[in-house]
């Protein structure tokens, strides 16, 4: 098995390229399901979670051409005919984010048979909120072994329904949203989620012939249509990805330009930052980071649905709240078990208290490194950021859940001038 070593105490300085964003991208690869005709991604990055999707598609009958390859790839996927209506086990536990075939194997097929997520690192993560919809849409629902055995009651034809989400779930606005472009009548949205990603996705859909209102507010309307056509869509940029490298410019306290990124969908992040001392300049090329001048300040956060500062980004502003001066506090609202990270963190030296869903974290004035375990896919991201700050050498096993969200990650801190290796 793969570890990262890092040398950690670099300023880290030059130039990195932005990603396409994973998850709109796990979604728009999704979409193919509701078409004959032929779905053009650009820009979607090489990951493992995107190798899943890509098996997961080709499982149920869809054709992908294009190689994934780094700095983005172009992918044409065509799913002529649905050979089979079942996303297994194997590729629902490795990656969550399968149960996004659902509401589009419904819409084109009127059956379909998900194994049921289970748990995962960071959470109980149910799909309730997906099941129930689904079910007012028409869909009979039947959990046995593991499965979520799905058809549509009657005719094959998902119906029209006012959908009100008892709390926001960007993945069940994902599903309904794709399940209710094939629908019969109209369907509407409410509380539901706002991310970019899920604007990206409905541009998507818009672009197949779906016709959508109100995405990127909390009550979207879809009128269903008899069948969608092929489309060409580039996936938009990864603010996940730009935040990450945003805290490595701040907690190494170096100057990072991030090509291609778009901050407008990071402003909780950006405001953030800035009151803990960096400068972040919005150019027409990307973003320039610039860590702050001396001892950063202490900052609090609370995790919330976007607009808020998103959950994805906690571990890593934590990473960097060990280092600022003066105590700071994390609220993780989102998922009940996103604090994995901190005997990690602890073991580096940072002093944290854990109650419930709050952490104060007390400033320290160095983090030394030590051989840590990766947990989740951001929780090993914030445990790279701690390593990079380090005196002395970090360690990191596990690091297979960087790769599902990260692409080259190594080789871009690397281009920076961070002493980082995988070996
Ligand atoms: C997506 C993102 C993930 C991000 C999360 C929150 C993808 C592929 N993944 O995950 O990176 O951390 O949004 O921004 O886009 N919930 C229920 N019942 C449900 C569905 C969700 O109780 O049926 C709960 C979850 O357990 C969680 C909260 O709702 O506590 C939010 O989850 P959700 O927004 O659905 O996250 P994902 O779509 O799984």
């Amino acid at each position: 098995m793969e570890n990262i070593i890092i040398r950690g105490g670099e300023s880290l300085s030059g130039q990195i390229p932005i990603s396409g964003a994973k998850n709109s991208a796990l979604p728009l690869m999704a979409t193919t399901l509701l078409t004959k005709e032929n779905i053009t991604l650009r820009n979607v990055p090489a990951l493992d979670d995107i190798i899943s999707m890509r098996d997961l598609l080709k499982g149920l009958g869809s054709e992908v051409l294009g190689d994934l390859k780094k700095g983005g790839a172009e992918l044409t996927l065509n799913t002529n005919s649905i050979k089979d209506t079942e996303a297994p086990y194997e590729l629902v536990r490795k990656m969550r984010a399968s149960v996004l075939v659902l509401g589009p194997l419904l819409a084109r097929c009127g059956h379909a048979r998900v194994s049921l997520p289970g748990g995962c690192a960071i959470g109980n993560r149910p799909v309730d909120i997906h099941l129930s919809g689904l079910e007012q849409m028409g869909v009979s629902i039947d959990l046995k072994g593991g499965y979520i055995d799905a058809t549509i009651a009657g005719n094959r034809r998902l119906k029209g329904a006012r959908i009100a989400f008892p709390m926001v779930s960007v993945g069940a606005t994902e599903n309904l949203l794709m399940a209710a472009t094939l629908a019969q009548g109209e369907t509407e949205l409410i509380n539901a989620a706002r991310e970019p990603e899920i604007i990206d996705l409905a541009n998507c859909l818009i672009s197949m012939g779906a016709k959508i209102q109100g995405h990127g507010t909390d009550t979207i309307l879809i009128s269903g249509v008899e069948a969608l056509n092929g489309a060409e869509h580039r996936v938009i940029s990864d603010r996940i990805e730009i935040g990450t490298y945003a805290i490595a410019a701040c907690i190494t306290g170096g100057q990072i330009d991030l090509l291609g990124a778009d901050g407008t969908f990071l402003r909780a992040v950006f405001d953030t930052l800035r009151a803990s001392g960096a400068e972040i300049d919005e150019n027409n090329w990307g973003l320039r980071i610039i860590g702050p001048k001396g001892k950063p300040k202490a900052i609090d956060i609370m995790t919330d649905p976007y607009p808020g500062f998103p959950t994805d980004l906690q571990a890593q502003m934590m990473a960097y709240m060990t280092r600022v001066s003066g105590a700071s506090m994390i609220t993780e609202t989102i998922f009940e078990n996103r604090f994995m990270h901190v005997p990690e963190l602890r073991r580096m030296g940072a002093d944290i208290n854990v109650h419930n869903s709050t952490a104060l974290v007390r400033g320290v004035s160095n983090l030394k490194g030590a051989p840590v375990m990766a947990t989740d896919l951001r929780a090993s991201v914030s445990l790279v950021l701690a390593g990079l700050a380090a005196d002395g050498v970090t360690e990191i096993s596990r690091i297979y859940h960087l790769d599902r969200g990260y692409e080259d990650l190594v080789g871009k801190l690397v281009g920076c001038g961070a002493h980082i290796k995988r070996i």
